[in-house]
Formats: structure tokens, C-alpha cells, sequence
């Protein structure tokens, strides 16, 4: 992580000020660090350059921390299936299998292969409508985010499709983040090997409970991180706490009536910032002024399951053909 955030951060736990041990740094980074909470004692550990702030005490289901991994020893033991997955020529695979075997390639290292790959299997994952909504709200984003000369936090940065973008086209630097270290450790090998690394920060922590003090971020983004992120809670609040400008989401939205999506979406308590309604309404409970942006309207579809990786499920939503709403949710 970058020096600059050491002003930034505070104990998340308890919001205590950070005494810091640095053990090794290199010109403006921080590589191996401790940073202990004065007040109530607690260690956060810098490890491989990531900043880790995470509490004990939120409970969380990390996918990437089960996922990544248990695909690769799934094919270890299945060597069959792994012929049929990486050795076969790229379009004999449905886009499902494209993703899985683009998956494997990045954790081998191969990660031009793997790019190149995942390109090939976007285009045919989701359909043209989907695609075009959802470029045209990472333009207009982009369009916003280049008149403000401040650091950018993103917000459950994932395998960071959004933060790579602001990379690439912006000159701030991007702070990423995410609960998950084990993706935040694999964005800092992904970002070095396609030389984005200068400008980011990379920050373990849970969004309902942050590291930041108050009103320390100026800026906030977020590509489709809000709605995966399970029982959000009071996380409007939090965010408020935290953002003292402007706080943008990219999102989608599904209709009110869409019934067979929203018995699945309901049932995982995900409908807080799955349909427009009720996330306005959360950001507005919390004290934020709020509106959509850029909205446009756009068919979308069930994601294929694997045939190699049987079964294997990429998106969980929608679980049926839908019209989903697109916007940049903005909050200030
Ligand atoms: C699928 S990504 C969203 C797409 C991503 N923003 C991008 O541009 O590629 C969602 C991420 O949210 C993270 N996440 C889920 N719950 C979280 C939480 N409570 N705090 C922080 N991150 C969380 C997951 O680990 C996952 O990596």
C-alpha cells in the first residue's frame, strides 16, 4: 500500500488511532507492516504489500477464498476432465468452460492467455443488450471520475474489470479493495504482470466496517459490488461516515414485477440493492442525497453452465430472461 493512506486509516474496530511498525518498505510503499490499535490493541498485519483490516467479528462467506482454489484441485485429481478443459481448441468450449479454463491459465501464470481468453468468452457469456448497457454506464463513469484529481477508493474490487479500466484511463490513483485477500493478492501479481501497478493500493477490509477515518474518502466507486455483498446491513451509513464527496455505483436493477427473479433474489436478502426502489431508499434513510444516472433499459439472460465443469455456474442472477434497468447510482 502507498504511504498516503497511513493519514487515512484508522483502527476499524473501534475507530482508535494506528500506531505503526513498518518492517519493510520500499520508496513511497508500504511492503510489511503492523499497524496496532491504540486503544484497543488489535494487529493489522501488511503482508505482501496488502493492507489487511479485516475484524473478527463480521461473518463472511470469501467465494474467491473457495472457488480459486478448489477448481484447480478438482482438475489435479481429474486429469480426464483438465484435457478436456485446457487442451481442446478455445471455441470447442461453451463461454462457461472459456471462463473456468481462462481461470486455470491465470493461476499457471499464463496471464496474456488468460486475457485473451476472457475476452473471447464476455462476448458470448452475456447478450449484446447486456454488454452495451453495461459499457455504456463504464463510460459515463469514466466521463465523471476525470475531473477530480483525488485518490479513488473502489469498493469490492473483485478480479477489479472496473478498477483495471481506471487504470488504464485515468491518472488518480486507485485504491483496491475487497474482503477477500487471497483476489487482492492475485489483482497485485495480475496488475504488475500488465504494468498498472504504480498507481494502486491494495486494501483488505469489509465494507460494513472500514478502515477509513471520517470523511477521509473523497471519492468512491463501485462496479456491481454493492448488490454481492451479503446482509449489507447499515453499510449507507458506513459509507457516509466514510465519504466526504461523491459515491458512485455502477449497477443494474431488476423490475419490480420480474417475479421469478425476485423470489431468488429475496430469498438470499440481496433485494436491498437489487431493485431501484429500495436502494434509494437505503441511501436516503442514511442521510445521502441520491439519484440514477445514465439509465438505459437492456435484456438479460441466465449465464451458461459449464459442460466440461459440469454444471459449474458463473453469475447467479438473473435465474431467468429478464429486462434489467442499468445506471450510475451517484450519492452525495
Ligand atoms: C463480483 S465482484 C464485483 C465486480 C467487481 N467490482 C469488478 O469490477 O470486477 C464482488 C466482490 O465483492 C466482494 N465482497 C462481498 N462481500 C463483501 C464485503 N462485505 N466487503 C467487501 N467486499 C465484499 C467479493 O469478495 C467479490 O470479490
Amino acid at each position: 500500500m502507498q504511504d498516503f493512506l497511513i493519514e487515512m486509516l484508522e483502527c476499524p474496530a473501534c475507530h482508535g488511532e494506528l500506531i505503526w511498525k513498518i518492517s519493510n518498505r520500499t520508496e513511497n510503499r508500504i511492503e510489511e507492516a503492523e499497524a496496532v490499535c491504540k486503544n484497543c490493541k488489535a494487529v493489522y498485519p501488511v503482508q505482501k504489500g496488502i493492507g489487511i483490516f479485516l475484524t473478527p467479528d463480521l461473518p463472511r462467506n470469501d467465494f474467491w477464498e473457495e472457488v480459486g482454489s478448489q477448481l484447480a484441485q478438482f482438475l489435479q485429481k481429474n486429469p480426464l476432465i483438465e484435457k478436456k478443459l485446457m487442451g481442446v481448441p478455445l471455441n470447442d468450449l461453451n463461454p462457461a468452460d472459456q471462463n473456468f479454463r481462462a481461470s486455470i491459465l491465470e493461476e499457471r501464470g499464463k496471464y496474456f492467455l488468460a486475457k485473451a481468453t476472457i475476452d473471447v468468452a464476455l462476448s458470448k457469456t452475456y447478450t449484446p443488450e447486456y454488454l452495451k448497457c453495461f459499457n455504456s454506464q463504464i463510460d459515463y463513469l469514466i466521463a465523471q471520475l476525470s475531473s477530480f484529481d483525488c485518490p479513488i477508493v473502489d469498493l469490492a474490487s473483485g478480479r477489479v474489470e472496473f478498477a483495471e479500466i481506471m487504470l488504464r484511463k485515468l491518472k488518480q490513483a486507485i485504491i483496491i479493495t475487497d474482503f477477500s485477500p487471497r483476489i487482492l493478492y492475485r489483482n497485485r501479481k495480475w496488475l504488475e504482470f500488465f504494468d498498472l501497478y504504480d498507481k494502486v493500493s491494495l486494501l483488505a477490509f469489509d465494507a460494513r466496517r472500514t478502515p477509513f477515518k471520517d470523511g477521509a474518502v473523497e471519492v468512491m466507486t463501485t462496479n456491481l459490488g454493492l448488490a454481492n455483498i451479503e446482509n449489507p446491513g447499515n453499510i449507507t451509513l458506513e459509507l457516509r461516515r466514510i465519504i466526504s464527496g461523491k459515491f458512485f455505483a455502477i449497477s443494474f436493477f431488476f423490475q419490480e414485477d420480474d417475479e421469478e427473479n425476485a423470489k431468488i433474489i429475496k430469498k438470499f436478502g440481496m433485494d436491498k440493492f437489487l431493485f431501484k426502489h429500495s436502494a434509494l431508499k437505503a441511501f436516503r434513510s442514511a442521510g445521502w442525497k441520491v439519484k440514477v444516472e445514465n439509465m438505459m433499459i437492456g435484456k438479460a439472460s441466465p449465464t451458461p453452465k459449464g459442460k466440461v465443469i459440469e454444471e459449474g455456474v458463473l453469475d447467479a442472477l438473473p435465474v431467468s430472461d429478464t429486462r434489467l434497468e442499468w445506471g450510475v447510482l451517484t450519492a452525495h
